[in-house]
C-alpha cells in the first residue's frame, strides 16, 4: 500500500497517528523554520510540516519542491497550534508532522495555477486538460457526473429496465445532422457511420422483444459546437413497449424526481408542466421556454393593426404579428440603452424595436399613432405599473418570436429575474410532425421519420399527398400534423425529446414518402427497419436524455464543454490531442481512398 489515509479525511479524532499519504504539492510555503506543503489528493487538502531543528536533513531536502510535484508522506498527525487552525479546510484543525518524504514525480513550470477560480484561457485548459481536471471545480463535476449516471442505472434497473449497448460501426440512416463516416477496406467506399442516437437499434431492440431498454449512449453528430452542443455527446436513452405518451412521461418524471433528490437533496414536483407547442410559442416565442421568469409574450396585434402606426399596420396586414414584453422599472432607460436592445433585435432580423416608456406620461417615439384608448389597451394588456417599459417588435412570426425570445432572456438576466436554485421541468407536447424546409423546398420531420402522428391527423397526412395547398403555406395538410411528440425542458434548455413510433410498415412508408424519399430510397437506408416491422413489431416508444446538458444544468454551468473530462473546443478540435489530424498515406492507401 503506497498510503493509509486521504488527506482530505484526517480530522481532530486522527491525532497522533501515524500515516503514510500520496499527491500533489499544491502550495509550498518557506518559513525559513518551517516548510508548509499542503498535499493534495482527490479528497482534499492537508497541511504537511517540515521542521527544521527536527528533521534538518528533510528540511533541506525539501526546499526543492515545487507546485504539482507528486510526493508520498510519511507522518504523525497532530493539532495546529492555537490560532493557527484553518477553517476554511476540512483538514484545518489538523497537520502532518513529516518524518520522510519521497518525491513519486517532479513537474515543470505550470501553464496555469491549479486554483478553484479560471483564469487560463479555456483553449490553453482543454490543451492541458488533465492539468485542469485537478482543480477543484473540475473534481466535483466529474463527480456529480458520475453521481447522476450511477442514480440513473440505479433507479431504471430498479424499474426492470436492461442496460443494452448499440453498435457504434451503424449504417447511414440519417435523422437529421450531418453523419460521421467511417470508411472501411472494402474497396468500392463503402462505409459505415457513427450512430446520430441510438433510434433505430432501440426500436430493433423493442423488435426483439426487449420490452424496456436503456444506454447510456455515446451519440455522434458533424455540426458546429455551440456552448449547449458537443459533435459527440453522451444520452441516457430509453425505449419501452407496448405504451402510451402518458406512460413514457410518468416514467421520466419518476427518473427525474429520482436523480434530483439523490444528487441535489431536493424534492421536486411531478407531474411536470405540460405546455403545447402551439401555447409555447405564443407565450414564450420558443419551444423550450424559460419558466422560472415572466416576462410573457402580450399580442398586440390588433390594436397595431387598427393604429396609425404604418410599420405596426402593414405588418399585420401581411400575415405578421405584433408583440410585446414588458420589462419591469425599465422606464427610465437611456436612449443609449434603448439602442443596445434595438441592436439584439435586429441580430434575430427585426427591423426595429417600438418602446413605451410608462412614466408620468408616455414615453414613445411612435406615441402619436395611438389613441389615449389604444394606450390605454395596450398597458392593461401588458400588465404595465409605471416605470415600466414595453418592448414591441413588428415582422413575421418567426423573426417576432426569435428576437422577443433573446429579448426577453436577456432582459431577464439583466433586472436579476432568474431564480438559480429553481428547477423548472416543463414538457412540450402536440408539437408538429413537420416543419416546412425553405431550403429544401419540402417537408423535414420535426423530431425524426419514426415519429407516430397523432390518430385525430392521420387524414391529414393522406390528404397532403393530394392538396392544391402549396406546400410552404401554413394552411398545408401536412403543416397541421400533430405527432406524439414530446421535449423535456429544463430552465429554457432542451435537456430531452422523444415520441410513440410508427411501427406498421406501411405508415412507415408514407411518412418516408411524404418526407421527399421514393421507394428505392426507402429500401436503401430502411430497407432492414421497414422489413424488421413486418414480424408482429409491437407498439413501443421512448425518449432520450442530453446527458452533458442536463450534468450542466444540474451543476450551474452554461457550458457543457466543462462537464465533458475532454470535449471538443467551439471550432470542433481535441486540442489535447491536436486532432482531427492527418494521418498516414499509407492508412489512406489501404481504405483506397485519394486525397483531391
Ligand atoms: P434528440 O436529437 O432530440 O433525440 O436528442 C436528445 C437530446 O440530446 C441532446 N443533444 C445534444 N447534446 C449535446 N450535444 C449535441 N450535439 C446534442 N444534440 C442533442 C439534447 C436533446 O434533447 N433518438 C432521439 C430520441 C428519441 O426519439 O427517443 C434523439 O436523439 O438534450
Ligand atoms: P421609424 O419610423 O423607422 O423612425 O421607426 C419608429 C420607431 O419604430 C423606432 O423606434 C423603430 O425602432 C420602431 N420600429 C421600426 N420598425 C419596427 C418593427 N418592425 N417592429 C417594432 N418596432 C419598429
Amino acid at each position: 500500500m503506497k498510503r493509509t489515509h486521504h488527506c482530505g479525511q484526517l480530522r481532530a479524532s486522527d491525532i497522533e497517528q501515524n500515516v503514510t499519504l500520496c499527491g500533489w504539492a499544491n502550495v509550498v510555503r518557506d518559513q525559513s523554520y518551517q516548510l508548509f506543503i499542503d498535499l493534495r489528493d482527490r479528497s482534499g487538502i492537508v497541511q504537511i510540516v517540515i521542521d527544521r531543528e527536527l528533521s534538518p536533513e528533510l528540511f533541506a531536502q525539501m526546499t526543492s519542491v515545487k507546485s504539482e510535484y507528486c510526493l508520498q508522506v510519511d507522518g504523525t498527525v497532530r493539532a495546529r497550534i492555537a490560532g493557527k487552525e484553518n477553517p476554511r479546510l476540512q483538514t484545518g484543525a489538523i497537520e502532518v508532522q513529516a518524518s520522510q518524504i519521497r518525491v513519486l514525480n517532479t513537474s515543470k513550470a505550470l501553464p496555469f495555477e491549479i486554483e478553484d477560480d479560471v483564469r487560463a484561457d479555456e483553449n490553453v485548459r482543454l490543451q492541458y486538460r488533465y492539468l485542469d481536471l485537478r482543480r477543484r471545480p473540475m473534481r466535483d463535476i466529474l463527480e456529480l457526473r458520475h453521481k447522476i449516471v450511477k442514480a440513473t442505472r440505479d433507479f431504471l434497473d430498479s424499474e426492470d429496465f436492461w442496460e443494452i449497448e448499440t453498435p457504434l460501426l451503424w449504417k447511414s440512416t440519417p435523422e437529421g445532422a450531418r453523419e460521421y463516416v467511417v470508411p472501411t477496406r472494402s474497396g468500392d467506399a463503402r462505409s459505415f457511420v457513427l450512430p446520430q442516437s441510438p433510434q433505430i437499434a432501440k426500436q430493433l431492440l423493442m423488435v426483439g422483444g426487449v420490452e424496456k431498454y436503456f444506454q447510456i449512449a455515446r451519440c455522434f453528430r458533424d455540426e458546429s459546437a455551440r456552448s449547449d452542443r458537443q459533435p459527440e455527446f453522451t444520452q441516457i436513452d430509453i425505449e419501452m413497449s407496448f405504451v402510451e405518451q402518458d406512460d413514457v412521461l410518468a416514467q421520466t418524471e419518476r427518473l427525474f424526481a429520482y436523480i434530483m433528490r439523490t444528487c441535489k437533496n431536493l424534492e421536486i414536483p411531478i407531474p411536470f408542466p405540460r405546455l403545447s407547442y402551439e401555447e409555447s410559442m405564443r407565450r414564450y416565442g420558443s419551444d423550450k421556454p424559460d419558466t422560472r421568469f415572466g416576462l410573457e409574450f402580450v399580442d398586440l396585434s390588433d390594436i397595431a393593426h387598427e393604429s396609425g402606426f404604418k410599420v405596426f399596420a402593414d405588418a399585420v396586414s401581411s400575415g405578421g404579428q405584433v408583440k410585446a414584453i414588458c420589462a419591469p422599472d425599465c422606464a427610465d432607460y437611456s436612449r443609449k440603452q434603448i439602442d443596445e436592445l434595438t441592436e439584439i433585435a435586429k441580430r434575430f432580423g427585426a427591423r426595429g424595436l417600438a418602446t413605451f416608456a410608462l412614466l408620468d406620461e408616455v414615453k414613445s417615439p411612435i406615441a402619436k399613432f395611438f389613441s389615449p384608448d389604444q394606450m390605454q389597451t395596450i398597458f392593461t394588456r401588458c400588465g404595465a405599473k409605471k416605470g415600466d417599459l414595453v418592448l414591441v417588435v413588428a415582422d413575421n412570426p418567426n423573426v417576432v418570436a426569435q428576437s422577443l425570445d433573446f429579448l426577453r432572456r436577456a432582459m431577464a438576466k439583466r433586472l436579476g429575474l432568474i431564480d438559480a436554485d429553481k428547477f423548472n421541468f416543463l414538457w412540450i407536447v402536440d408539437t408538429p410532425m413537420f416543419e416546412y424546409s425553405n431550403e429544401e423546398s419540402r417537408f423535414d420531420a420535426m423530431h425524426h421519420p419514426f415519429c407516430l402522428p397523432n390518430p385525430d391527423d392521420m387524414h391529414l397526412l393522406d390528404e397532403g399527398f393530394t392538396s392544391d395547398i402549396p406546400k410552404s403555406s401554413a394552411a398545408h395538410p401536412w403543416a397541421q400534423v400533430r405527432a406524439w411528440l414530446y421535449d423535456l425542458v429544463l430552465n429554457g434548455n432542451e435537456i430531452g425529446g422523444g415520441s410513440i413510433r410508427i411501427y406498421q410498415r406501411e405508415l412507415q412508408e408514407k411518412m418516408f414518402a411524404a418526407l421527399g424519399m421514393d421507394a428505392a430510397e426507402q429500401q436503401h437506408k430502411f430497407g432492414f427497419l421497414l422489413g424488421a416491422f413486418e414480424y408482429g413489431a409491437p407498439p413501443h416508444g421512448g425518449i432520450a436524455f442530453g446527458f452533458d446538458r442536463l450534468c450542466a444544468i444540474l451543476g450551474g454551468s452554461e457550458s457543457i464543454r466543462d462537464f465533458i473530462a475532454f470535449p471538443k473546443n467551439n471550432s470542433g478540435r481535441d486540442v489535447m490531442l491536436d486532432a482531427p489530424s492527418t494521418i498516414d498515406a499509407k492508412q489512406f492507401e489501404e481504405l483506397q481512398i485519394k486525397l483531391i
